[in-house]
């Protein structure tokens, strides 16, 4: 199968709203606070990749497989024959655990899961190993290694907690990044919803600055829904 340029969610509203997907071999950051969607947003990527054969591998401070296959199928993504037939990894991770060693470990599991010819690769979340890191520039080499597997293809996709880390290292990161993707609940009249602004997205300028409401709904998954505010 010759292989797509986008990772696309293969949610059609979605991928309208984000410009078609990721551009293959870009480093997207996905930011928001608790309960925004970041795992949900990763997890509806990853699954879209998976759809189109790309080989996609997960590090997750949150879950095992077994949380991550339940998760999944929650909102209607069900990735256990992926699993089984190896185009799917789950490496769990104790980031903080590791503590001060946690973005050099990172740095090459995810580097040997590049020389294995992964075609994605996505941490859910980083947060903690950015709270636990010795310096700003250990993390902001992390970035430059997500780079250096972008560059060879690799698409990478990185959660952060923003809320738990400071504004002077998240301005770096976000420069870094190829495209970002910021979650918010926000007011809409008596409700609190979920938003996704489309910060950037390298080659899709048509959506940058858009934003949209979402729900998770369960047995469905992200469903994009009107708001009042909404520009996008
Ligand atoms: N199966 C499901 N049915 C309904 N709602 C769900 C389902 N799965 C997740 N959600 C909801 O989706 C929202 C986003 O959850 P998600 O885990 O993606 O947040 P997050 O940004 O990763 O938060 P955290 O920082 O705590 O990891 C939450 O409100 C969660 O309750
Ligand atoms: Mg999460």
């Amino acid at each position: 199968m010759k292989k797509k340029k986008v990772i696309s969610a293969h949610n059609t509203e979605l991928d309208s709203r984000m410009g078609g997907g990721l551009p293959t071999g870009s480093l997207t950051l996905i930011e928001g606070g608790s309960g925004a969607g970041k795992s949900v947003l990763s997890q509806q990527i990853m699954w879209g990749a998976l759809q189109d054969g790309f080989i996609v591998s997960a590090f997750s401070s949150e879950n095992s497989v077994k949380s991550l296959v339940t998760q999944m199928k929650s909102i209607d993504l069900d990735i256990f024959d992926f699993l089984l037939m190896g185009k799917f990894k789950l490496y769990p991770m104790e980031l903080s655990h590791l503590g001060e060693d946690a973005v050099e470990t990172l740095i090459s599991a995810m580097q040997q899961e590049g020389e294995m010819g992964r075609d994605m690769i996505v941490i859910d979340s980083f947060t903690s190993a950015i709270v636990h890191a010795k310096s700003q520039r250990t993390v902001l080499h992390f970035f430059e290694e997500c780079k250096r597997l972008c560059s060879k293809g690799v698409t990478v996709l990185v959660t952060i907690h923003a809320d738990g880390v400071n504004n002077d290292m998240m301005s770096p990161i976000r420069s870094m990044c190829d495209g970002h993707l910021n979650l918010k609940s926000a007011q809409d009249g008596q409700k609190l919803v979920k938003t996704l602004e489309v910060a950037k997205i390298r080659g899709a300028a048509s959506v940058t600055g858009s934003i949209f409401g979402f729900d998770v709904e369960p047995g469905w998954g992200m469903r994009v829904i009107p708001i009042s505010k909404a520009r996008g």
